[in-house]
């Protein structure tokens, strides 16, 4: 059965490799070209590959959500060029021009999306009806030469089902979206005509939104670019906007809860629900739609792990800690356990299938390699439970952004999404 189940996905992604675009000139020149006929287009950048539309075009704009599966109410990031490329999609006051050009100049090319009032050449579903676009200019060559040739500005989601994990190679890309029929220009090619880098930072870009009312700058989505680089890029600039993370206001729960095992001490899974992060903040729906907890998902039921066997401190069960009473059996053929500096790597040799995202405790390294591991841990045949090590020792990610200085507060967050906020604690009998 399983053989016949592997050689059926090897047929799948054979056949699907037909929708790969290799960026030769005259590939990059089909993919520019399809761009500007309203088709979408994925292609990689140096965060997460992107499903790309032309944004000034209602009916290809559309269709990204529809090959998504994304509502829309999810407003997406619009890609272009060069800074310059921006100006006439915007609409900026003087101050907050500064502002826009200060980050420009300080992190673009790069992975970083600034939110701004979107100007009339933005169609509205681009920014779900809030009238706020997110601007970025991507660095990864091959993304560049597309938007280049293109001559438009393209609009681009991660380039995964919606609620799956993003995508860091072509080949994730086939999977979630080649029965979309969807074009994927191949990062990976050999035939590149432009040195082709992978996707070097592997979590997707920060997220800030220029708050011209209130003097802000609000982190909604944190990524490689840290909030003590937006401070620095500030000072050295004169400006005295405040700085502020606001995130995961949202608490909604996997649907994909586990099957509870035997003797398991569960709580029951709450109720989806939403929580400000202070009382005079406004919602999440409205401040930072489409940041559900959910988002980043793997297939299978996912969690922080928190300790195991002798290293797990006794502990109740709560709406956001799984107690797990496993036998050694169970955590042998169930368990996929993906550490962190080796926290873990004591069961490696006990647990079903076992990888490190980095062994030296280098968080860029494991930023690189998430999203490809946690699609690998999906997949191995017959696990029941996906069981990550903590990046960063803490659940307050506002107080932390204030210390960390590293990408490690953005592996936090996916990592803490992938696991719908849920940490496990693992006794085994
Ligand atoms: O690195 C990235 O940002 C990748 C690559 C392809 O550029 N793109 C990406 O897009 O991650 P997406 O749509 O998967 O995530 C963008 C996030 C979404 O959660 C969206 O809600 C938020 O940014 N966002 C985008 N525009 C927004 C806006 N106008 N207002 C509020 N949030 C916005
Ligand atoms: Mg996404």
């Amino acid at each position: 059965m399983r053989v016949l189940l592997q050689l059926w996905t090897m047929t799948a992604l054979n056949n699907s490799r037909r929708f790969l675009i290799a960026p030769t000139e005259a590939g990059l020149s089909e993919a520019a070209a399809l761009l500007r006929r309203g088709e979408l287009v994925a292609f990689p950048t140096e965060t997460v590959y992107g499903l790309g539309a032309d944004a000034t075009n209602v009916e290809a704009v559309l269709n990204i959500f529809k090959a998504k599966g994304r509502p829309l109410t999810d407003p997406l990031i619009v890609h272009v060029a060069q800074a310059t490329d921006a100006e006439s999609l915007v609409e900026l006051q003087e101050e907050e021009r500064k502002v826009f050009h200060t980050l420009a100049n300080a992190f673009w090319p790069g992975p970083l999306t600034q939110i701004v009032k979107a100007s009339v050449r933005i169609p509205a579903p681009v920014t779900a009806n809030t009238g706020f676009v997110g601007i970025r200019v991507p660095k990864h060559r091959l993304a560049k030469a597309l938007l280049e040739r293109a001559q438009v500005p393209v609009a681009a989601p991660s380039a995964n089902r919606f609620g799956h994990v993003s995508p860091t190679r072509a080949e994730h890309v086939l999977a979630d979206l080649a029965e979309k029929h969807v074009m994927v220009l191949d990062g990976e090619s050999a035939e590149s005509v432009v040195p082709s880098d992978p996707c070097e930072f592997g979590i997707e870009s920060t997220v800030v939104k220029l708050e011209r009312d209130t003097k802000e700058l609000l982190i909604f989505r944190q990524g490689a670019v840290t909030q003590s680089e937006l401070e620095d890029a500030f000072r050295r600039e004169g400006i005295t906007w405040g700085i502020r993370p606001v995130l995961r206001t949202v608490k909604m729960h996997s649907t994909a809860e586990p099957e509870p095992s035997e003797g398991a001490t569960a709580a029951p899974a709450e109720p989806a629900h939403e929580t400000a992060e202070t009382p005079t903040e406004p919602q999440e729906g409205q401040v930072a739609p489409g940041q559900a907890v959910t988002h980043y998902a793997p297939d299978i039921p996912c969690f922080i792990l928190r300790g195991i066997g002798d290293n797990a401190a006794p502990a109740e069960a709560t709406a956001d800690r799984r107690v797990f009473d496993l036998s050694l059996a169970d955590v042998q053929n169930k368990v996929v356990l993906v550490d962190f500096n080796g926290q873990y790597a004591n069961w490696q040799a006990r647990v079903f299938a076992y990888r490190d995202l980095s062994a030296t405790g280098d968080a860029s390294e494991a930023a690189r390699g998430l999203f490809d591991t946690l699609r690998w841990a999906e997949q191995v045949a017959g696990a029941q439970y996906v069981l990550i090590a903590p990046v960063l020792h803490t659940d307050d990610v506002i107080a932390a952004a204030k210390t960390v200085t590293d990408i490690s507060l953005g592996v936090a967050d996916r990592i803490y999404r992938a696991a719908s906020g849920v940490s496990a604690v693992v006794v085994v009998r």
